[in-house]
């Protein structure tokens, strides 16, 4: 399978830096919960988390949405859910990428009935031209075009998960 470096190792190193110092500084005494969705966001996570000096607790929820293909059905699963009650809690929903938006708008309406004392989200890859569900993200890594990509997390057909870097297909 051919593919091709979007975006560079240090580049994500970078801004992920960035991102865990504006986290900082917007958390500071709030104690947030991090909630990752699994799996494309497990190595974005690990990295943010240890860039971040607020003491915060780590969740995780599954959701499925692909079927292993380059398309999203549209149709959006809770897998696995939350092990902590997050009522009250300030919650940062970290992703890997929001694409048409159905994932992340199923999160925040399935979350949000659990009376969080906040909700947001932040995600590394921002494929805004593909929204279908406006969502309120409140940071993201990079705005990316409408192409199919993979690493640092991200898969195709459950692999590349491992590359350091951002690649399209
Ligand atoms: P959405 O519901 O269309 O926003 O898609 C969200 C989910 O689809 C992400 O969490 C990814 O798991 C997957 N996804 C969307 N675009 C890509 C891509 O370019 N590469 C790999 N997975 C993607």
């Amino acid at each position: 399978m051919k593919s091709e470096i979007l975006i560079e190792e240090e580049k994500i190193r970078k801004r992920v830096e960035e991102l865990a110092a504006q986290l900082d500084k917007d958390y500071d005494g709030k104690s947030p919960v991090l909630v990752g969705v699994l799996k494309g966001s497990f190595i974005f996570l690990a990295d943010l988390v240890r860039k971040m000096k607020t003491p915060h607790q780590v969740d995780f929820l599954t959701v499925a949405s692909y079927d292993g293909g380059v398309k999203s059905t549209g149709v959006v699963r809770l897998v696995s859910d939350l092990s902590i009650n997050i009522e009250g809690r300030h919650v940062l929903v970290v992703e890997d990428i929001v694409d048409t938006g159905l994932t992340t708008d199923y999160i925040l309406k399935n979350l949000g009935t659990r009376n969080p004392a906040s909700l947001e989200f932040v995600t590394l890859l921002d494929k805004r031209i593909c929204r279908k569900a406006d969502v309120p993200i409140k940071y993201a890594g990079f705005e990316i075009p409408d192409q199919f990509v993979i690493g640092y997390g991200l898969d195709y057909n459950q692999y590349y998960r491992n590359l350091p870097h951002v690649a399209r297909l």
